[in-house]
């Protein structure tokens, strides 16, 4: 949902780009950092204040890899699973971390601790196979790695 204050800071937004369509994106990005994620009535409140159709806010929101349409984990896992890392078998390491976590690309935890997702290129391909963890890029992975990776975690949070 979109409150006062948020709707003001769009309108400011605006106010500074050339025109409205300019505004899309940014007004995406604002309310994802400020909700954590851009849900459906986000969507539709941005759709009123720009005075677009939802149709056309919710196909800019769908593009853009980084705006995220469903609630976050703590950990937020990005896979690539593009040509670089899908020739190095990425496929079987999101797999792998699918059945570490018991979710599928596009879910969360039950305990919103982890959220997984296969995205396109990371921009690691030299050292492919690539993942992210919200800001931090893994590379050159191997299952023996990801193990690493997820005890440290684990240990950090205590379980
Ligand atoms: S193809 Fe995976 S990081 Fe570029």
């Amino acid at each position: 949902m979109i409150n006062e204050v948020m709707r003001q800071t769009i309108d400011g937004i605006v106010q500074k780009l050339p025109c409205r369509d300019s505004a899309v994106v940014p007004a995406l990005s604002y309310i994802q950092k400020e909700n954590g994620y851009i849900s459906e009535s986000d969507m539709e409140d941005l759709a009123i204040i720009l005075q677009f159709p939802q149709s056309r806010i919710f196909s800019a929101a769908s593009f853009y890899s980084m705006l995220k349409l469903r609630p976050k984990g703590k950990y937020h896992i990005q896979v690539c699973t593009n040509v670089s890392c899908s020739l190095l078998e990425t496929e079987s390491l999101i797999d792998y971390i699918s059945g570490k976590l018991g979710i599928g690309s596009g879910e969360s935890t039950p305990d919103g601790l982890f959220s997984l997702e296969s995205v396109e290129c990371l921009g690691s391909c030299g050292y492919a196979p690539a993942m992210m963890i919200n800001t931090e890029h893994y590379e050159d992975l191997s299952f023996e790695k990801v193990d690493e990776i997820f005890n440290t975690i684990r240990i950090k949070e205590g379980n």
